[in-house]
C-alpha cells in the first residue's frame, strides 16, 4: 500500500535538517557542498596555458598537435547521436552481436580492420578490440598468450623480455604471476635472439609468452621478429608486439616490416600472434587509447578457453576482453583516425619525424659529439644522450634515466621527435645545448 509520507527533498535543508530520523549518512557533509559548490583552486586557466608550451615538449613519446577541426565536426556529429552524452558502453565482443544496443562496436571493428590491413593482418582472419591504451593492450596480449600456452601445454608459460621494454611489462608479469627470463640485448639496446635460444634451452620444460618491443622506451631499439621467431620455430610459444610508438608510424615507411603481421616475400607465414600500439602516442588521439590486434583463429582458441574461466551467461556471449564495461566514445572518436584523410596525414607525420630526427641527429653530433648522441637504428625518431643541464631537461621535459656505459651507470636523456616537433624547437633546443653545455 502505498503511504503519503512525502519523500526527502535534497535541495530543500530546512528539510534535510529537521528530519533527524531520517538523515542520510553523509547529511553535514552535503550541507557543507552546497556552500563551497566549486574548488577555486581547480581553475582551468593554467590548463589552458599549458597549450601554449606544446611545442617545447620533447621528453615523451606523445603528439601533441591538436586534431584538425574536422575531428572536432566530427565529435559532435557523435553527440548529435547521443555518443558521449548518454552512458553508452561497449562491453562484450566488437565482433558479435551485443545484447545491449547502446554501443559503438561497428566503429570499433571498422578501426580495427583498417589499421589492421595497415599492419598486414588479413581481412579474413583479424581480431581486436580498442582499449585503454598500450599498457591495456599488452595486458590482453600478455593475458591471451598465457591463457593459451597454458591450455595447449598444461603448463604456465614463462614470460621473456629484455630488460629495454616498458616498466608496464614488469607490472604486467606480476599481474599474470609469470616468471620472467630476461633476455640480454645487443649493442643497439635490441633484443639478442642468440641469448633468448640459449635462455629457452635451459628453460625447456615451459612454454615462452615472449614479449617483443618495437621500438624500446628509452633507446628506441627494435626487437626483430624475423630473428626471434626463428629461434621460437620449435619452442611452444607465444609472440607478442609492444609497438606502442612505433608501431603507429612505421608501417608508413620503407620499414614497414619491422612491424608486419605478414610480409610480400612470404604471405603464409605469421610473423607475430599479437600487436599492441597506443593510439594518443604517434596518431595524436587526445586521450590515452590503444589497438590490441590479433588473428580470429587464435582469438577463437583463447574464447573457448576463456568461456571455461568464466561464465558470461549474463551478456549472451563470451566478451573476449579483460574488461567487461569499455569506452564506448573512443573507438567512435578514433575512427576519425582511421579515415583515408587522417591516414594521408599519419604518412606525411611519419616521414617528417623521421627526417628531423635524422636532422637533430646529424648536428648534435657534428657540435656535442661529447654528450655522445644516439639513434639505435635509422626508423627510429628517438635520440638519447648524456642528460644535459638540468635547466634543459626541465624546459624541454626531457625523460632521464641512468644507462652503463664503459662499467659505469651514467646519467642519460632523450628526445623523442613527435609529430608536432618543428624545425624551430630543434633549432632552441640546439642553441640551448651550446649556451648550457655543462651537464650538471
Ligand atoms: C614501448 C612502450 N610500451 C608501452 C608503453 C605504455 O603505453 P601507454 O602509455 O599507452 O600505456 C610505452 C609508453 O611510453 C612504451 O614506450
Amino acid at each position: 500500500m502505498l503511504t503519503n509520507r512525502p519523500f526527502l527533498d535534497y535541495s530543500d535543508t530546512s528539510t534535510l535538517s529537521t528530519s533527524a530520523e531520517c538523515k542520510p549518512h553523509h547529511q553535514n557533509w552535503l550541507l557543507n557542498q552546497k556552500k563551497t559548490p566549486f574548488n577555486n583552486n581547480l581553475s582551468l586557466a593554467a590548463k589552458a596555458k599549458l597549450g601554449h608550451q606544446k611545442k617545447l615538449f620533447l621528453g615523451y613519446p606523445v603528439n601533441m598537435n591538436t586534431p584538425v577541426e574536422e575531428f572536432f565536426a566530427w565529435r559532435r556529429q557523435l553527440q548529435e547521436a547521443d555518443i558521449g552524452s548518454l552512458a553508452f558502453n561497449n562491453a562484450g565482443n566488437p565482433f558479435k552481436r551485443s545484447a545491449v544496443p547502446f554501443d559503438t562496436h561497428n566503429f570499433e571493428r571498422d578501426v580495427i580492420s583498417r589499421f589492421g590491413e595497415l599492419l598486414g593482418f588479413s581481412l579474413s582472419d583479424i581480431w581486436g578490440f580498442l582499449s585503454n591504451s598500450g599498457t591495456d593492450s599488452n595486458m590482453h596480449g600478455m593475458y591471451m598468450g598465457r591463457t593459451l600456452l597454458k591450455g595447449r601445454t598444461g603448463t604456465i608459460p614463462k614470460t621473456y623480455f629484455t630488460k629495454e621494454a616498458h616498466y608496464s611489462i614488469q607490472i604486467l608479469r606480476d599481474l599474470l604471476g609469470l616468471d620472467t627470463v630476461v633476455v640480454e640485448t645487443l649493442p643497439d639496446g635490441s633484443m639478442d635472439p642468440m641469448d633468448l635460444k640459449l635462455k629457452l634451452a635451459d628453460n625447456s620444460n615451459y612454454p615462452a609468452l615472449v614479449v617483443a618491443t618495437i621500438g624500446t622506451t628509452f633507446k628506441g631499439a627494435i626487437d626483430q621478429v624475423d630473428g626471434i621467431q626463428e629461434v621460437l620455430k620449435d619452442h611452444p610459444s607465444y609472440l607478442h608486439l609492444d609497438a606502442a610508438l612505433f608501431g603507429g608510424y612505421l608501417p608508413y615507411t620503407d620499414h614497414a616490416s619491422e612491424v608486419l603481421h605478414r610480409i610480400d616475400s612470404n604471405p603464409t607465414l605469421e610473423r607475430y600472434d599479437s600487436i599492441a600500439v597506443s593510439c594518443h602516442k604517434f596518431f595524436g588521439f587526445p586521450s590515452p587509447a590503444g589497438l590490441f590486434i590479433t588473428t580470429e583463429d587464435l582469438f577463437n582458441e583463447f574464447s573457448e578457453l576463456f568461456s571455461k574461466i568464466h561464465n558470461p551467461e549474463y551478456i549472451h556471449q563470451v566478451p573476449g576482453t579483460i574488461s567487461c564495461s569499455r569506452d564506448a566514445v573512443k573507438p567512435a572518436e578514433f575512427y576519425f583516425f582511421s579515415t583515408p584523410s587522417a591516414m594521408a596525414r599519419q604518412a606525411e607525420d611519419a616521414q617528417s619525424i623521421l627526417q628531423l630526427t635524422t636532422h637533430l641527429l646529424d648536428q648534435m653530433q657534428t657540435h656535442f659529439a661529447n654528450i655522445r648522441p644516439t639513434r639505435a637504428n635509422d626508423h627510429s625518431n628517438t635520440i638519447y644522450f648524456r642528460k644535459p643541464n638540468s635547466w634543459i631537461v626541465e624546459k624541454y621535459s626531457l625523460a632521464t634515466m641512468q644507462l652503463m656505459e664503459n662499467n659505469k651507470r651514467q646519467d642519460f636523456a632523450h628526445v623523442v621527435v613527435m609529430p608536432h616537433v618543428n624545425q624551430k624547437v630543434l633549432t632552441e633546443f640546439l642553441t640551448d645545448l651550446e649556451k648550457y653545455s655543462d651537464t650538471s
